[in-house]
């Protein structure tokens, strides 16, 4: 397996001046990628889009995608390595949250769902967030241990595509990372019983504030809470491209190998 650098996704900052507006040259190889070319041209897209109290001409909304190609010759020799390359190119570029993604999941009867969780792990394992295991898609996990990861870092015309089985996270992993959370989000974790259906804010709040009482300083980390890992079986690499040629590259798993496939746009 070859070497990558780690991601601190703990500690992913959300910096203040979105630097997407601006032009963006990155060092490295195969890292020009089209980032819009001022401020005038993102705004341009929308305006095209939003003239106020009309609805949006969405089928008139589309923009150019410039830039060098993404060839099998740029691609790290595992998709870790190229994700972690990626994923720092997105923060060099000022995305928000380039760690928040798109999970999909689907229950056994096939009924599909998706929601916005945060990356907080990745490495050869696989890709790691937190949530509660009695939410619906902890239920849908536990019914159907599949699931489909999406980064869409559209700002530089890029989107990470995965998917794999799921397995949770040791309950030592989950814990420390509970006790890494801030004293609020501990307690909300106890609060929320997520995706279950609440009489109102007042019921929510209270159930907050009697939790707080309860544990004013040290919070147990709750055992229906914890990590999932997607182990990635497939990790597909799309960029923009001139005339909707876009390039998409492959890496899938086969026979203790990353094979690498271009698929059609
Ligand atoms: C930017 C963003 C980040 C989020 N991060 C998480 C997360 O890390 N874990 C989580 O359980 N929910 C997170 N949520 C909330 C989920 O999108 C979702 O509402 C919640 O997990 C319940 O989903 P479910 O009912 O499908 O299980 C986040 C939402 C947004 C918009």
């Amino acid at each position: 397996m070859s070497r990558y650098r780690r991601v601190n996704l703990t500690s992913t900052v959300v910096v203040g001046c979105p630097g997407y507006l601006r032009n963006a040259v990155y060092p490295g190889r195969g890292c020009c990628v089209g980032v819009l070319s001022s401020a005038q041209e993102y705004r341009s897209v929308d305006s095209a889009s939003h003239t106020e109290g009309s609805a949006p001409d969405l089928a008139a909304l589309r923009r150019a995608y410039e830039g060098r190609p993404l060839l099998e010759s740029d691609l790290a020799a595992d998709p870790i390595a190229q994700f972690t390359a990626w994923f720092a190119e997105a923060e060099a570029a000022g995305i928000p949250e380039p760690n928040a993604m798109i999970v999909a999941t689907s229950s056994l009867g096939g009924r599909p769902s998706a929601r916005t969780v945060l990356l907080k792990d990745v490495d050869a394992r696989g890709f790691v967030f937190y949530t509660n295991y009695e939410s619906r898609k902890g239920r849908d996990i536990a019914e159907n241990p599949r699931a489909s990861l999406l980064f869409p870092w559209h700002p530089i015309r890029r989107q990470v595509r995965i998917e794999g089985r799921v397995v949770r996270v040791s309950r030592e992993e989950s814990a420390a990372y509970f006790e890494s959370r801030p004293y609020g989000s501990r307690i909300g974790a106890w609060a929320s019983r997520q995706s279950a259906v609440v009489g109102s804010r007042e019921d929510l709040d209270a159930r907050y504030a009697a939790l707080a009482a309860r544990w004013p300083d040290d919070v147990p980390a709750p055992d229906f809470w914890g990590g999932f890992r997607v182990v990635h079986a497939e990790v597909e690499f799309w960029q923009g491209g001139v005339d909707r040629m876009h390039d998409r590259l492959r890496y899938r798993a086969s026979e203790g190998q990353w094979l690498v496939e271009r698929l059609a746009p």
